[in-house]
């Protein structure tokens, strides 16, 4: 096939994982006779520094006409106080191309329990998807600002929903769960939130479609426990904006480290936006030394969910299994006693189990 591929390094050590996202992307074209093109493009504090915006029109339309982008990471210390920020980018981005569902697959690895601060049999079981709604709730709402009035200032965030946008992200969330183990928990805040109970309400409407699914609720705040006390049992989690922003962060310490997870941001048609849930890590920045790992995952979710190559997706998260399990290892993830590869040795031994494989 022929596919044609943004790719947005962005910020700190954005463009030296994308590097070698596209790397393993075109050793896969290769592998299996496809043609992917790459086109580069901005986004970010770099693209601040550049043209005084964190992401240009030009950008936008890009990846609009592409089949797939991928991403690396925004912000840095640099523009932390600006009044332009390079997060702006990036909400844009996900909010113009409609990208409304995040896909954040938490499984980890057993050769890395290690990493984790949690206790090896906790993490027996554990495969979690988190779906986070991202176009809406707490990032989105209107009023959101600053405002003064009479020498008095208040800032305001608002979170909105129409049941609509509910009804889509817990539709998605329920489609994936049959692929699944079917589980379904749909996590609020309804309790106190005007919005969490409508979610609330509209989750166990839309979960009726699907007969075959268990749809549990649970408060955000009992789940930022039960995530930690007993990962193993969930299976698919829908939610919120924000709250599906903090969640996978947490979620992450299962799997011992940032540097590991991919996501995926998907709208309705089959065009997506691949990132690393890390962000561009300003303190490793320029050191060659970053896990490529979320991004290389990422590049498999790509192929799955927009090219529709699942073949290729699986051989790039096998070769991935495979080097774990062979021990390879970034500095994020090796113990005191192992030795430690960087973003471009890691990614090799990730290439040559991925061209030695059948
Ligand atoms: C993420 C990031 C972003 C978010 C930031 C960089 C705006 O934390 O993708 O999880 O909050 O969505
Ligand atoms: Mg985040």
């Amino acid at each position: 096939m022929h596919a044609h591929i943004i790719t947005l390094p962005g910020d700190g050590i954005g463009p030296e994982v994308v590097a070698e996202g596209v790397r393993v992307l075109q050793t896969i074209a290769e592998k299996f006779n496809h043609q992917f093109e790459f086109e580069e493009h901005r986004i970010g504090g770099c693209t601040i520094d550049a043209y005084g915006t964190p992401l240009r029109d030009e950008t936008l339309d890009a990846c609009r006409r592409a089949d797939a982008v991928l991403l690396g990471a925004v912000g840095g210390p640099k523009w932390d106080c600006g009044e332009v920020r390079p997060e702006q980018g990036l909400l844009r981005l996900r909010k113009e191309l409609n990208l409304f569902a995040n896909l954040r697959p938490v499984k980890p690895h057993p050769a890395l329990t290690h990493a984790s601060p949690l206790r090896a049999e906790k993490l027996v079981g554990v495969d979690v998807l988190v779906v986070r709604e991202l176009t809406g709730g707490l990032y989105f709402g209107k009023p959101q600002g600053r405002f003064e009035e009479n020498g008095r200032v208040r800032a305001v965030d608002t979170l909105e929903y129409t049941a609509e946008e509910i009804r889509r992200i817990v539709d998605l969330a329920c489609r994936l769960a049959q692929t699944r183990r079917q589980h379904v928990t749909s996590v609020d805040k309804a309790n106190v939130l005007a919005s969490s109970k409508l979610w609330r309400e509209i989750a166990t409407e839309t979960a009726r479609a699907y007969p075959n699914i268990t749809l549990d609720h649970l408060l955000v705040d009992t789940c930022a426990m039960r995530l930690i006390s007993a990962p193993a049992s969930f299976d698919v989690i829908v939610t919120e904006n924000m709250f599906g922003d903090i969640l996978t962060d947490e979620a992450a310490v299962l799997v011992g480290s940032l540097g590991m997870l991919p996501s995926a941001s998907l709208g309705a048609g089959t065009l997506g936006v691949y990132e690393p849930i890390h962000g561009s890590a300003p303190d490793i920045a320029g050191k060659g030394i970053a896990n490529p790992i979320g991004t290389i995952l990422s590049a498999a979710m790509l192929l799955r969910h927009s090219l529709d190559l699942p073949r290729e997706a699986d051989a790039i998260e096998r070769a991935v299994e495979r080097a774990l399990t062979d021990g390879c290892r970034t500095a994020d993830i090796a113990r005191p006693d192992e030795r430690v590869l960087n973003t471009r040795t890691m990614t090799d031994a990730i290439l040559a189990r991925l061209t030695t494989e059948h």
